[in-house]
């Protein structure tokens, strides 16, 4: 029996790119997309070049609930191996919110929003029958932040994010099952030819195609990426990125953009701090965050004091992370298990604690 991929929202930029790459591992293809000549020709292109299956299904997500009865009797009696939640729609161009109509509004919430989740609650079940089976969300570093002028997009792309990552933990333990969530920076598709500098293809502005080839590598082997190696580093360089948004937006907006940055410094802050706190889980050690104030008795007479060297560089930039990171921390299993932290210094408890009462206070 064929094995099928559905992917949708397929017939042009990211989509076709996920389909070709997935008939190139010989699955057959189920493409649901608006424009039915755009569907026949995909079909064609990738049977003829694959030797895979192709069946399609037309449909235009923007309608909303009704849609899905339809979708779930032309999936019928196929296997489904990998469901890719592709579809997505943008606002043509930046805008304030006044300015988004209530069709925009509604397509955001329909087409983003609406088709994951019915989506997924479509195919889920026989993949969990089987014990077999991998989920695509398609999110977008735009989830990493509210956004002005693109509001109502990343406000339905946090959605696709929040909901992808909870799906994956619900199935955590279900061997064979996986949920992904990616989170793209720039591809060069029909949604960024608003400016030529989102359009341009470079090291970080990769082809539909590049971008595919990347992130179906990743299947199985993370359940979260931003699917490109550059936009990886994009995403640790966000706060850049951003003033580089400021720069294209209109000076009204600056002030606003600095308020987001403010709020993306703290992300950052708290990124950088699971970071590190679970690198060092990993490393074996139970950790105490400072700001956190989780002091407890459980720690042992001894606390260890991480030293700096563990902490990446980027995190070693931002002060305020590297006063989060000031963490105190035991080994469990002695100095040694700290590997080349051999500068690590030992601190009796007393001493840890009063650096974090008020002043006079002692430790009881
Ligand atoms: N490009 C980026 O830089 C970028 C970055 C981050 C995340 N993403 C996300 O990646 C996904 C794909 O984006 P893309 O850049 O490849 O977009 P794209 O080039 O605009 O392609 C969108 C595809 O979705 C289809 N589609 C649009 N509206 C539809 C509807 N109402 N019903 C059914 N199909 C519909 C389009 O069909 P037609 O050909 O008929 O229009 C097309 O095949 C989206 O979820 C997007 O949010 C993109």
């Amino acid at each position: 029996m064929n094995v099928f991929a559905v992917v949708t929202g397929c017939t042009d930029g990211i989509g076709k790119a996920y389909c070709h790459e997935l008939a190139k591992d010989g699955l057959s293809i189920v493409l649901i997309s608006r424009s039915l000549e755009k569907l026949n020709s995909v079909a064609e292109e990738i049977k003829s070049l694959y030797k895979v299956d192709t069946a399609i299904i037309q449909a235009d997500f923007s309608e909303g609930r009704s849609l899905y009865s339809r979708i779930k009797e032309q999936l019928a009696g196929k296997e489904i191996g990998v469901l890719i939640n592709n579809v997505g729609v943008m606002i043509p161009y930046p805008k304030l919110y006044e300015e988004i109509t209530e069709e925009e509004i509604w397509r955001h919430i329909n087409v983003n929003m609406g088709s994951v989740a019915a989506m997924m609650s479509i195919i889920m079940p026989q993949m969990l029958a089987r014990g077999k089976g991998a989920v695509v969300n398609i999110a977008s570093i735009a989830a990493y932040g509210p956004m002005p002028m693109l509001s109502i997009y990343a406000a339905s792309k946090a959605f696709v994010e929040f909901l992808s990552r909870a799906v994956a933990c619900d199935y955590f333990m279900r061997r064979g099952i996986t949920v992904q969530t990616v989170t793209p920076c720039y591809v060069s598709t029909n949604m960024t030819s608003f400016s030529k500098y989102t359009h341009s293809t470079n090291l970080f502005i990769p082809t539909p195609a590049q971008f595919a080839a990347s992130a179906v590598s990743s299947i199985g082997y993370t359940d979260y990426t931003t699917g490109y190696w550059t936009h990886g580093i994009q995403c640790q360089l966000l706060l850049r990125q951003l003033l580089l948004l400021c720069q294209h937006l209109q000076c009204q907006l600056l002030l606003r953009q600095l308020l987001l940055l403010c709020q993306l410094l703290l992300l950052c802050q708290h990124l950088q701090r699971q970071l590190l706190l679970r690198q060092l889980h990993m490393k074996g050690l139970s950790c105490i965050d400072v700001n956190n104030q989780r002091l407890s008795e459980e720690y042992g007479p001894h606390l260890r004091l991480v030293p700096f060297s563990l902490i990446m560089a980027p995190i070693l930039a931002n002060p305020e992370a590297l006063h989060a990171a000031r963490l105190y921390c035991r080994a469990p299993q002695g100095a040694a298990a700290l590997g080349p932290l051999s500068s690590v210094s030992c601190c009796p408890r007393a001493a840890v604690l009063s650096k974090l009462l008020p002043s006079g206070r002692s430790p009881q």
